[in-house]
């Protein structure tokens, strides 16, 4: 690939052991970033190291629980310096059906 839009840039993809986040991952490494993949299934994450060849470094980490999320950040930081792009794929919305949000939704 010559337009390597990432080119060193360092990437952290929540997710990103499968499905969305891990062709993400797949992308930002062929433009060029160093990838930082999370998710709470250590298996799953070499699996998808496996997959995606050099430039990812995995970390395991429950982006539900502040105290990992806050540790995976920092662990990507140590390893991989300033963190440049932060996918927050991981994880379900639960916001109503846009008909029914209103400002209470908002501010609660
Ligand atoms: N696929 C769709 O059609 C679609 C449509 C709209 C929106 N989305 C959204 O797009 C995102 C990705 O969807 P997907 O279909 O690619 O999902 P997926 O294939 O089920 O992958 C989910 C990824 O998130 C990780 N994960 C789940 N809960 C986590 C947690 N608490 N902490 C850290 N990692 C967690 C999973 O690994 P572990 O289980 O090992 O943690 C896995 O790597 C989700 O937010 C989904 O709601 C998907």
């Amino acid at each position: 690939m010559t337009d390597r839009k990432l080119d060193g840039k360092v990437a952290v993809i929540t997710g990103g052991s499968s499905g969305i986040g891990l062709a993400t991952a797949r992308l930002f490494i062929a433009h060029g970033a160093h990838v930082v993949i999370a998710g709470r299934n250590e298996a799953a994450l070499q699996s998808a190291k496996r997959d995606l060849g050099g430039n990812v470094f995995t970390v395991r980490a429950d982006v539900s629980r502040p105290a990992e999320l806050k540790l995976l950040m920092r662990t990507a930081h140590d390893a991989l310096g300033p963190i440049d792009v932060l996918f927050a794929n991981a994880g379900i919305s639960e916001c109503p059906d846009i008909f029914d949000t209103g400002e209470s939704f908002l501010t609660s």
